[in-house]
């Protein structure tokens, strides 16, 4: 079975989010389920680019609106990644360094969907499945479904899986000429409050839709930005299947940027040294309970909550708590954090930035992950964080509800909480502090949680179960 993946990132090429991470692990579970699965992203102008080599498999000539627009498909040839990666150039538009961001982002997306779509189609190829991800790849469906050109893909099932439905990708309609030319009765698909939305229109028009959550996809008839009635409607098309981790690169026993090694039966001495490392290089003591932040500073994931919540966890256990924090974003938070930082230079420390590998060694060496989020449809920290024997604190919310389970529970094993508010942080903080002092219950947790298995092999075959449901069955 042949699927093409559709991104706009993918680990380890091009990372912002846990986007990149599925794209990334999914299609190399999936290979070894026995399919054929490929990734298609933009090319990008960046290190693994330039360490890697490629070759051109196809070049062509198509319009974006009025422009001519020359690309080509190039192919990665060491076959490392468990994955074929294909990725498409344009000159001046799909060769530069960042992912998002740029003033014509709209266009480059746009570009990214027609040329994959050319591709495809004049090369000859007829695949099993196109599962696009995110509203970057929104429009494929409706393109293939309702443009004469892509006729000869018109009968190929679409998978879409959203990964945030908060962000939609929405322009005007005075950028309706960029698309090729299309059914004009149905642009009515594209449409959503009076603007052309590519998530809203991968919604409509795909096969089946995913979120990486069963929880997050009642979630997004209740808060979608907009989208909640879309959702209410096409929910018969909806399913929710878990994100996992990839195993080979989160791996206490093996993981190159983890100086201590180990397993569930020496997880205690193993966080132990990783911890110690960890503090001497961020000037903490070792002896308090570690809570440590990873991940963008935005409201989104609750961090503007961060400051008030950390200060009066600090004050009140002046001996007893620690926080580090790594991230990027909010520049209002980023600074907040600093300020924190100067004033309780004992107990608090922050990395603003994005840093994959000390990523790696703060799982390895924290006690507690903190996750407020507002919104997370998956999450993909805790799972890392789990598989680590560090125990999350999150915010019962999308796919946080369905892989935490809070230690009052049976079988239980982290923290949640219900408001995204500072309070209810502290007191989730207090609870963190009071867990820290019982020895004995912090192993038997530890012990736990790396017993879990949150790796692909369960989701990946939801997916193709999924696949094998829309494909005509011999
Ligand atoms: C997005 C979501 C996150 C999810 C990830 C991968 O980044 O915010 O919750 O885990 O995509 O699906």
């Amino acid at each position: 079975m042949r699927i093409y993946h559709l991104s706009a990132e993918c680990y380890p090429i091009a990372k912002v989010g846990g986007l990149a991470d599925v794209v990334g692990a999914l299609p190399k579970y999936q290979n070894q389920a026995g399919l054929n699965a490929a990734v298609v992203i933009p090319y990008y102008n960046r290190k693994f680019v330039h360490e890697n080599t490629f070759e051109v498999v196809f070049q062509g000539l198509t319009l974006l609106g009025d422009r001519r627009i020359y690309f080509e498909i190039v192919k990665e040839t060491t076959d490392k990644l468990g994955f074929e990666l294909f990725m498409i150039k344009v000159p001046g538009l799909l060769d530069r360094e960042n992912i998002y961001s740029y003033p014509d982002e709209r266009e480059q997306f746009l570009a990214f969907q027609i040329c994959f779509l050319d591709w495809i189609n004049w090369s000859g190829q007829t695949p099993d499945v196109v599962h696009c991800h995110d509203h970057h790849t929104g429009l494929v469906p409706f393109l293939m479904y309702h443009s004469a050109l892509y006729r000869r893909l018109a009968h190929i099932p679409t998978v879409f899986t959203i990964h945030n439905g908060q962000y939609h990708g929405a322009f005007g309609w005075e950028k309706l000429n960029y698309l090729p030319e299309i059914d004009a009765l149905k642009t009515g698909l594209l449409e959503w409050a009076g603007g052309i939305n590519p998530l809203a229109c991968a919604v409509k028009c795909c096969w089946k839709y995913t979120t990486v959550s069963p929880n997050y996809l009642h979630e997004l008839t209740i808060n979608s930005n907009g989208l909640e009635y879309l959702f209410w409607v096409e929910r018969a098309k909806g399913v929710g299947i878990v994100n996992g981790i990839d195993t080979d690169v989160w791996n206490t026993e093996s993981d190159p940027m983890v100086l201590n090694h180990f397993n569930t039966s020496s997880v205690d001495k193993g966080k132990k040294a990783n911890k110690k490392e960890l503090c001497d290089r961020f000037n903490l003591d070792i002896n308090k309970p570690l809570v440590v932040f990873i991940g963008r500073l935005v409201v989104e994931k609750g961090a503007d909550l961060l400051p008030e919540a950390i200060e009066r966890s600090i004050r009140q256990h002046p001996n007893g708590i620690n926080f580090l924090i790594l991230g990027t974003g909010d520049k209002e938070t980023e600074l907040a954090m600093q300020a924190l930082k100067g004033e309780f230079p004992q107990n608090c420390n922050v990395f603003i930035g994005y840093d994959e590998a000390l990523a790696h060694v703060i799982y390895a060496g924290a006690d507690f992950l903190l996750m407020p989020s507002r919104v997370e449809p998956c999450g993909l920290n805790q799972l890392y964080a789990i598989r680590y024997g560090t125990i999350p604190v999150v915010r019962t919310t999308g796919g946080l509800k369905d892989t935490v389970i809070d230690l009052d529970e049976a079988g239980g094993y982290g923290i949640r909480f219900e408001n995204a508010t500072a309070d209810d942080i502290t007191y989730s903080m207090a609870r963190a502090v009071e867990l820290y002092q019982d020895t004995k219950k912090m192993q038997l947790l530890r012990k736990r949680m790396m017993g879990l298995d949150f790796s692909w092999g369960r989701s990946a075959q939801e997916y193709i179960n999924l696949y094998n449901s829309l494909i005509p069955q011999p």
